[in-house]
C-alpha cells in the first residue's frame, strides 16, 4: 500500500472511531471538498445521514459562533431546513479529535438536495423559496447574541468602503471603473440610507454552493453559518439575490421574487427595498475587490477567475437595468406601490380635471375623435406595419375626414409591433419594450400644443434617430400635495425647441408648442405624443414612451393613463392583456384566496365563448361541459342583441311601469302550473332563495328549515345556514339550532338503493322525523328545501315518490315546500320544464337562478298568489336591480331561444345518447360505478370497486386533468366523495359533442387501467 493510501485508512479508522466513541453510530464514510476544515458525509447503518465536520485550529470565536447559532436554531426555529446539532454522549456539541492534529469535531443532521449552483431544477421558485426561508431565519436570528457576529469583516457588504483601497489591484480599466461608481454610490447615496434601516445578525452568505434544492427546485437546506455578521437585515437579501441571478433570464424579477418571498416572512420597510439593488451590485464589487486581493497574494488560484466570470457577467447585466425600475419592481414584489406617489398624482389630476385645457384645438367644445388601432393583434396591423410615413399620414387624414372628426388618437396601453430596433430592447432577454405609454393625437404638422395645465419646462430633447420621438419636451408640474410630476409632449417640431429655455414657465392652456413635420419628428405620420410621467427614471429628456408588458403593473405607474387630462368623448386607453402567472398573482392579492380557480395548477385564460365552447387568449376552443349557467350557448346572438338593444334604450329600477317585466312575469309564471302564479326578481340564485325563506315565513309563522344532507342553496349567510355541504364542510361552522337535515336519498350508495321500489317513501320517512324532532319542541317547519336532482349532493336523480311523500309530511306540519331549480331548471332535464317535475309535485315556492339570464346576474322567486299576499304585510319589498328592464329583455330571450330552438327535446335526445354511451362504456371500465341524471344534468360515478364501492376519488382527478390537457374538455367533480363526474354543458352540445366526450372518455379510462 502507497504511503499516503495508508495515511487515509488510518485517518478513516481514526474518524470511524470517533464516530463509535462519541456518536454510537457506525457507517460509511466519504470525504467531501472543503477549505479549511474536513468534511465527511456519514451513512449510519440505520439509514440516517450526516455531516461530520472537523474544523481546523483556527477563529474558536468563529467556530463558537456557528455552535450556538445552530443551538439556537435548535430551539427557535425548529421548522427550518438547517443542519442540527448531533451532540455527542457526553451532551456536548463540539468534542476534540486529533485527525491531521488537533481538530474540533462536530457532527450535524445531513440535508437532502443538490447544490443550487448544480441543480437542473433551479428556477424562479427556487429565488422565492429561498427569500422565504431567509425571510423565517432573520426573524429567528433577531433574538441572537454572539460576540463573533460583532465583527469587522471583509465580506460584510454595509463596509464597502473597506474596500475602496483594493480597487486598483483589479484588473482592467472597464472593471475598475465599473467597481469605482459603484462604490461611489456606496458612499453618497447607500451607506447614507442604511443609517435608518434594520441591523441584526444575518447569515451573510446564502450564496449558490451553501443553498440546496430540491427535485422541484424549492430550497431544501442552507449550510455554512460561518460568515455570519452582525449588520444591516437587507444584506441578506442582497446576498443571496447576487448569486440567485446567475444565469436566470430577468435578473431583476429573481432579485424581485427573492425580495417578495422574504418579505412575506419577515416584512422589510419602503427604505430597505430602495437599497437592495445596489446592494446587490455593491456585492459585486466587494467580491471582484476580494479576488483581486486573493489573486495578487495567491496568483495559482485559477477557480477564483472562473467565478469572476460570473460575477463581471452579472454586473454588465445589471448596468443595463433601470435602477428606478428594478427598485419599482422590487417594491410591487413586496406590495408596495411601484412608484410611491403615482396614486397621489393622479388623485391630484382626477381632482382638478374641470380647471384643464385641451392639448389641441381648446376651442372645440366637444371635439370628435376617430379612433385608430395600432395594436400588433389589429386586424388592420399589417396594413399600417406596409404604410410609409407619407402613406400612414395621407390614410390617417382621410380616415379622420371620413368621420368628420376633429383630429384622431392610437390608444394607451396598446401593445404595438412597430417598436423595431436596439433601443426597445430591455436587459432581460428577448424581452421588449412595445406597450404605449402615452395617447396620440393626429392633427397637421404645425398644428399648436397647448398646455392643460400650468408648469415649467424642465427637459428638452431632440431624440434625432429615425422612429425616435424627435423634439421633445418635458414640463414639471407640482401637485397641492408638492408631488412633483411630468408631461410629456413628443414628435413636436423643430421651430418648439427654438423658442423653449429650461426653467420657462408655461401657463394653462398655453401654445407652448406645435407638432413636427415627418421629416423632423422622428419620420412618423404627424402626431402628438401625449404622456403622463411620475418618474423620468432618470432618462430626463430621454424618457421612455413605450414600457414592458410583462411589468405593467410598474409601467402604467409610471406612465398613468392620460385619459384623465384628455378628458375625450371616447375610452383613449385599451386594458393591457396579462399572462396568467401574474394574473393569478394579482387575484390573489387584489380580489382574495377564497374565490377559487378551476385548474389550478394550469389555469385557463378564456376570453370568448360560442355555442358549448370556451375560447382561451391563443384561440384554443375548449368543450364546456360544466357551464349550465350559458343555458341556450355562450354569447347566444339573440341574448346579446336583447341585452344591446335595451341597454340602448332604458335600464332603470322596477319603480316604474315596463312592458317587458309584466310581460316576463306572465311568461315566466306561465311555465308553471297553478296556482304558482306570482313573480319576484332578484339577482342571484342565493338572493331568490333568502326571499322564498322570507316568504315561508311570513306565510306560516314559523322559523324552522328542513333541507337534504348535502345540499347547497347559495352563499348569502341565511344560506349557509341551511347548507350542509358548506355548514358542515371546510370552514363550517355546524348545523344551526333552526335547522334539521334530513337523510339523502342516495339509490347509489345510501340506505335504501335501486331496485328498492318503496326506497322514495322510506328516505321520505326521514323528512318526517325531521318534522317530529321538531315538534318535540314544540316547534314547526316553514320551508322544506329540496333540488329536483340533487347536485352537491353528486348529481342524484330522486327515487319515484320521494318529493311527494316527503312534501305531504312537511305540509302536514304546516310547512311550505321549495322547489330549488337555480341549477336544474329551464328544461335542461329533457321531459319537463323544472326538475321537480319529474316528482309529479307542485311546490309552494320554485327558485330559478343561473340558465335563466344566460350569464347576466339575474334570478326569480315563483309563488302562489296566497303566500304573495301574506308577505305584503306593509314592509316594502325593493329591489334595486332585481327586475330591470335589460333584465326582463333577456329573461325573455332566453324563454325564446329554449322554445324556437326546440332545447328541452335537444337536452333530452343528446342527454339520452350520452348516459347510454356511458353506460356502455361501463361495460368495458370496472371504474364507473354508475351513471344517472335526465337530460343533461348527469353524474357518473367512479369507484375502486363496484362490490366496496370506494370512491374512486383521485382516479377522478386524473380523468378530469386528462380530459382537459388532451382532449380539451372541461368537467369538474361533485358529490360528497368528490368521485362523481359532474355533466352540465350549454345545451347545444351536440350529438358530436356526446360522441368526442365519450371516446375521450373511453381513451383516458383506458390509461387509468393500466
Ligand atoms: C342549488 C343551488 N341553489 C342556489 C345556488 C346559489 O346561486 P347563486 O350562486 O346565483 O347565488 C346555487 C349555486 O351554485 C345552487 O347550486
Amino acid at each position: 500500500m502507497a504511503q499516503e493510501d495508508l495515511k487515509a485508512e488510518q485517518e478513516l479508522a481514526a474518524i470511524r472511531a470517533l464516530l463509535i466513541e462519541t456518536y454510537g453510530i457506525e457507517g460509511d464514510i466519504s470525504p467531501l471538498p472543503g477549505e479549511h476544515d474536513l468534511n465527511y458525509r456519514v451513512r449510519a447503518q440505520d439509514g440516517e445521514q450526516y455531516l461530520l465536520k472537523l474544523h481546523a485550529p483556527g477563529d474558536a470565536d468563529e467556530l463558537d459562533m456557528q455552535v450556538a447559532v445552530l443551538d439556537h436554531l435548535a430551539k427557535t426555529a425548529v421548522d427550518l431546513p438547517v443542519s442540527r446539532p448531533v451532540p455527542g454522549r457526553a451532551g456536548a456539541s463540539t468534542v476534540k479529535a486529533m485527525v491531521r492534529g488537533e481538530r474540533t469535531a462536530r457532527l450535524l443532521t445531513w440535508l437532502p438536495g443538490d447544490i443550487w449552483a448544480k441543480s437542473a431544477s433551479r428556477g424562479l421558485t427556487s429565488a422565492e423559496t429561498l427569500g422565504h426561508l431567509l425571510g423565517q431565519l432573520d426573524q429567528s436570528l433577531k433574538g441572537f447574541a454572539h460576540a463573533g457576529t460583532k465583527r469587522v469583516y471583509a465580506w460584510d457588504i454595509g463596509r464597502a468602503d473597506m474596500h475602496l483601497n483594493h480597487v486598483g489591484l483589479i484588473d482592467g480599466d472597464d472593471k475598475r471603473e465599473a467597481v469605482r461608481a459603484i462604490f461611489e454610490r456606496f458612499a453618497s447615496s447607500v451607506r447614507p440610507s442604511l443609517e435608518s434601516c434594520l441591523r441584526q445578525v444575518i447569515h451573510n452568505d446564502a450564496n449558490d454552493y451553501n443553498v440546496l434544492l430540491d427535485d422541484e427546485g424549492r430550497v431544501s437546506g442552507l449550510l455554512d453559518f460561518g460568515d455570519m455578521v452582525e449588520t444591516w437585515r437587507v444584506v441578506e437579501i442582497a446576498v443571496a439575490a447576487a448569486y440567485a441571478l446567475i444565469g436566470t433570464a430577468d435578473a431583476v424579477g429573481t432579485i424581485a421574487a427573492l425580495a417578495g418571498a422574504y418579505h412575506r416572512a419577515n416584512p422589510i420597510s419602503e427604505a430597505e427595498t430602495a437599497l437592495i439593488f445596489d446592494l446587490v451590485r455593491t456585492r459585486y464589487a466587494v467580491s471582484m475587490c476580494m479576488a483581486a486581493k486573493q489573486i495578487r497574494d495567491n496568483p495559482e488560484n485559477t477557480y477564483l477567475l472562473v467565478s469572476q466570470e460570473d460575477v463581471w457577467r452579472e454586473l454588465q447585466r445589471l448596468e443595463r437595468e433601470n435602477r428606478a425600475i428594478a427598485i419599482a419592481r422590487i417594491r410591487d414584489a413586496c406590495g408596495f406601490a411601484p412608484i410611491a406617489h403615482a396614486a397621489s398624482v393622479v388623485r391630484w389630476l382626477e381632482q382638478n380635471a374641470h380647471d384643464f385645457s385641451a392639448i389641441v384645438k381648446p376651442s372645440v367644445a366637444k371635439p370628435k375623435v376617430a379612433v385608430f388601432d395600432f395594436s400588433a393583434s389589429s386586424p388592420e396591423a399589417a396594413q399600417w406595419a406596409a404604410l410609409d410615413a407619407t402613406a400612414a399620414e395621407a390614410l390617417i387624414a382621410a380616415r379622420i375626414r371620413e368621420q368628420n372628426a376633429d383630429y384622431g388618437i392610437g390608444l394607451y396601453g396598446e401593445d404595438r409591433a412597430i417598436y423595431q430596433g436596439d433601443a426597445y430592447e430591455t436587459a432581460t432577454a428577448g424581452e421588449r419594450r412595445s406597450v404605449h405609454l402615452g395617447v396620440d393625437i393626429f392633427a397637421p404638422a404645425l398644428e399648436p400644443v397647448h398646455a392643460p395645465f400650468a408648469g415649467k419646462v424642465a427637459f428638452l430633447h431632440d431624440d434625432a434617430v429615425a422612429f425616435g420621438f424627435g423634439p421633445t419636451v418635458l414640463l414639471e408640474h407640482v401637485t397641492d400635495a408638492g408631488d412633483i410630476f411630468w408631461t410629456l409632449y413628443g414628435h413636436l417640431s423643430r421651430e418648439t425647441m427654438a423658442k423653449l429655455t429650461v426653467g420657462q414657465p408655461i401657463a394653462t392652456g398655453e401654445s407652448f408648442a406645435s407638432l413636427g413635420a415627418t421629416q423632423e419628428n422622428g419620420n412618423w405620420a404627424p402626431h402628438l405624443h401625449f404622456q403622463l410621467v411620475t418618474d423620468h427614471l432618470g432618462l430626463e429628456g430621454r424618457m421612455f414612451g413605450v414600457g414592458v408588458r410583462d411589468q405593467w403593473q410598474v409601467w402604467h405607474e409610471v406612465s398613468p393613463d392620460p385619459s384623465v387630462v384628455l378628458g375625450l368623448p371616447v375610452p383613449a386607453s385599451v386594458i393591457v392583456a396579462r399572462e396568467k402567472d401574474f394574473l393569478v398573482r394579482e387575484r390573489h392579492r387584489r380580489i382574495g384566496r377564497s374565490l377559487s380557480i378551476a385548474y389550478s395548477t394550469a389555469p385557463l385564460k378564456i376570453v370568448g365563448g360560442e355555442g358549448a365552447h370556451l375560447i382561451d387568449e391563443d384561440g384554443t376552443r375548449w368543450l364546456d361541459m360544466v357551464n349550465n349557467v350559458c343555458h341556450v350557448g355562450h354569447c347566444h346572438p339573440r341574448v346579446v342583441k336583447a341585452a344591446q338593444m335595451q341597454m340602448e334604450k332604458l335600464n332603470t329600477n322596477s319603480r316604474y311601469l315596463h312592458d317587458s317585466l309584466v310581460e316576463y312575469s306572465r311568461r315566466l309564471a306561465a311555465q308553471f302550473p297553478d296556482p304558482l302564479n306570482v313573480c319576484f326578481f332578484v339577482n342571484s340564485g342565493s338572493e331568490a332563495n333568502d326571499l322564498a325563506l322570507r316568504l315561508a315565513r311570513a306565510y306560516t309563522g314559523n322559523r324552522d328549515v328542513i333541507t337534504v344532507d348535502h345540499a347547497y342553496h347559495g352563499h348569502l349567510s341565511s344560506m349557509i345556514d341551511v347548507s350542509p355541504y358548506k355548514f358542515a364542510g371546510k370552514g363550517g361552522e355546524g348545523r344551526p339550532a333552526h335547522v334539521q337535515v334530513a337523510e339523502m336519498p342516495d339509490l347509489y350508495r345510501g340506505r335504501y338503493r335501486y331496485g328498492d321500489v318503496d326506497a322514495g317513501r322510506k328516505y321520505a320517512e326521514d323528512v318526517r322525523n325531521q318534522v317530529l324532532a321538531l315538534a318535540a319542541n314544540g316547534r314547526r317547519p316553514a320551508l322544506f328545501f329540496s333540488e329536483g336532482i340533487l347536485g352537491t349532493g353528486g348529481q342524484l336523480t330522486l327515487p319515484e315518490g320521494y318529493l311527494h311523500e316527503a312534501y305531504a309530511h312537511v305540509r302536514a306540519a304546516g310547512g311550505l315546500c321549495l322547489a330549488d331549480e337555480v341549477q336544474v331548471g329551464f328544461g335542461r332535464v329533457g321531459s319537463h320544464m323544472w326538475a321537480h317535475q319529474t316528482q309529479g309535485v307542485i311546490p309552494d315556492i320554485a327558485t330559478m337562478g343561473k340558465p335563466i339570464g344566460n350569464g347576466h346576474p339575474m334570478a326569480a322567486v315563483v309563488t302562489t298568489e296566497a303566500i304573495a299576499a301574506s308577505f305584503a304585510n306593509g314592509m316594502e319589498y325593493f329591489n334595486t336591480f332585481g327586475g330591470n328592464p335589460v333584465s326582463a329583455e333577456i329573461g325573455l330571450a332566453v324563454l325564446d331561444v329554449i322554445r324556437d330552438e326546440r332545447l328541452m327535446h335537444h337536452c333530452r335526445v343528446v342527454g339520452d345518447r350520452l348516459m347510454d354511451g356511458a353506460r356502455a362504456l361501463a361495460k368495458r371500465h370496472a371504474i364507473i360505478g354508475d351513471v344517472r341524471g335526465y337530460g343533461l344534468f348527469n353524474g357518473i360515478e367512479l369507484v375502486r370497486s363496484r362490490e366496496t364501492q370506494e370512491p374512486a376519488a383521485s382516479a377522478l382527478d386524473f380523468v378530469i386533468a386528462e380530459m382537459k390537457r388532451k382532449h380539451r374538455i372541461l368537467l369538474s367533480s361533485e358529490g360528497p366523495h368528490h368521485n362523481v363526474l359532474k355533466v352540465k354543458p350549454p345545451a347545444p352540445f351536440s350529438a358530436e359533442d356526446c360522441d368526442h366526450f365519450l371516446n375521450a372518455l373511453d381513451e383516458t379510462l383506458g390509461r387509468l387501467n393500466h
